[in-house]
Parts: structure tokens; sequence; C-alpha cells
């Protein structure tokens, strides 16, 4: 049976660009030059920004064609966040079976609601929403991919917090810690790693907890959504995963158009 660290080994480091990226985004002084040199370096990863930065996610007034374009109106610190979020989606991508394909779809869908949740719980959410929607369940992708654990009774894809207690007993170890395992390979940031780690445990006490909560009401909807619960039941899901009330249900369901476009757009640049 793989263990956690041999299973977090066999997956390919970041690219070059990625890395820098991953240097730009601790730098507070960043400039717009900096991220588009990067960006000009991996041509792969600057159209794939370039295709989310044009998605309904980002709502362009018009479309951004050129990188230093999209870079200025997204600003530094989005744009460092989307190249990341990229660079990751291009180091953990190539071919791979449905059900670990559908699982890296939701992370990016999860991603989008992160994001437009986010801004209902205003700077308490923390900044890389998106980053931390689209890498939190890169241990699950892998165990699915490389068929770690026998998943029949419990679609990885409707997944609950039970999961992570089917994953132990086969294996030892969660999806979500293995998440952490990789990200920690990777380098991506203590909070980002530690939200992974944390996602599917109720009485985490993370170091923002509106970023907890709101990774985790992300979840519950794509999840619900995935499952093909009603809306209104997955409104109810969301009151019980939420700690606080900083988003009430009746928010979330004036933001739904938004969050099943921004999914649906999602998923299409995650797999283009
Ligand atoms: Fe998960
Ligand atoms: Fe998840």
């Amino acid at each position: 049976m793989a263990s956690k660290e041999s299973l977090a080994a066999s997956i390919p480091g970041l690219s070059p660009a990625a890395r820098k990226m991953l240097e730009i985004a601790a730098d507070a002084e960043a400039s717009v030059a900096a991220i588009a040199n990067a960006l000009e370096e991996d041509k792969s990863m600057a159209d794939r920004l370039l295709l989310i930065a044009n998605s309904p996610l980002f709502r362009p007034v018009s479309p951004l064609r050129d990188i230093r374009g999209a870079i200025a109106r997204l600003g530094v610190r989005s744009s460092v966040e989307l190249a990341l979020a990229v660079a990751i989606l291009n180091a953990s991508g190539g071919r791979m079976p449905l059900p670990a394909l559908n699982v890296r779809k939701q992370s990016v869908a999860i991603g989008a609601i992160s994001r437009i949740v986010g801004y209902e719980y205003g700077e308490q959410g923390g900044d890389n929403t998106f980053l931390s929607g689209v890498v939190h369940d890169i241990g699950l992708v892998t165990l699915v991919r490389n068929k770690t654990v026998d998943y029949r009774a419990n679609k990885p894809e409707t997944h609950d917090d039970g999961l992570c207690a089917l994953e132990k007993d086969a294996i030892g170890y969660s999806h979500a810690d293995l998440a952490g395992a990789v990200l920690k390979k990777w380098n991506v940031g203590s909070d980002i790693m530690a939200l992974a780690t944390e996602h599917h445990d109720v009485d985490a006490t993370h170091a923002n907890p509106v970023a907890h909560e709101l990774l985790r009401v992300a979840d519950t909807i794509e999840h619900g959504v995935a499952a093909g619960k009603p809306t209104n039941e997955i409104l109810e899901a969301t009151e019980r995963t939420a700690k606080s009330d900083s988003v009430p249900p009746g928010r979330l369901n004036v933001l739904w158009p938004r969050i099943m476009e921004a999914r649906q757009s999602m998923q299409a640049a995650a797999v283009a």
C-alpha cells in the first residue's frame, strides 16, 4: 500500500514559472512586470490564465486579449493567485480516469464558489479563496487517480466528512492528510496547506476560522449540486456547515445564479 509520503513524492514538482510565482506571492512589493515576465516563460500557464481571467468568475467588462492587460485589470494579488492555481492545475493534470477528472473539475468549481461567496464575508474571508478551493482536494484526485482506495460505496464526487474515516480505515490516512503532504512538497504557503488538511475537520481551530468556514460552505454547495440535491436542501446543509452566521442562506439564494454560472464556466476551463 502506498504511503502518504511516497504518493506525494510521485506527483511532479511545480514548473520553474510556478516556483517563480511562489516567490512573487511572498513579495509584498510584487509588480505587474514581474508577474508578466514569469508568465512569458510558460505559454500554457499564460494561456490558461487568460482563459480563466475572461470567464464569468472574473467578469471582465471587455475581453482581455493579452497577459499584461489581464494582470493590470486583475491586479497583482489576484493575478498571482490565479497564476498559482493554473500552475497547480498544470502540475497535477495530464490523462486521468474520469472519476479523478470529476474530482479535479469539482475542486475548480469549489474555488469559483469560494471566491463568489467570499465577497459576502468581506476581508474576513482572507486572500486566496479561489486558490484554496482549487487545491484543497488534491489528495483526493491523487487517491482516486491511483485507485489507492476502493470508493465503491461512497462516491468521491459527492463526498461528505465521512469520506476521511473510510480512507483512514483503508490506508491509515485521509485525502485531506495527503493534500497537506503534497502542498508541503510544493511549498504553497502554510495557511493554504492548513486549510486543505482541515477541510473535513469541523472542530479545527484554523488561524482564520472564516476562511475555514468559507471553504467548507463552498464544498457543501458543490458536493450537494454534484449529488443532484435540491437547492433548498443544499442551503440547509450550508447552515449546518457554517459555524458563524456571516452568510445567511438568504444571501446564498440571491447569489445562486452566479454560483451556478461560475462553477460551470470554471469546470470547462479546468479541462480545456
Ligand atoms: Fe475533501
Ligand atoms: Fe472537497
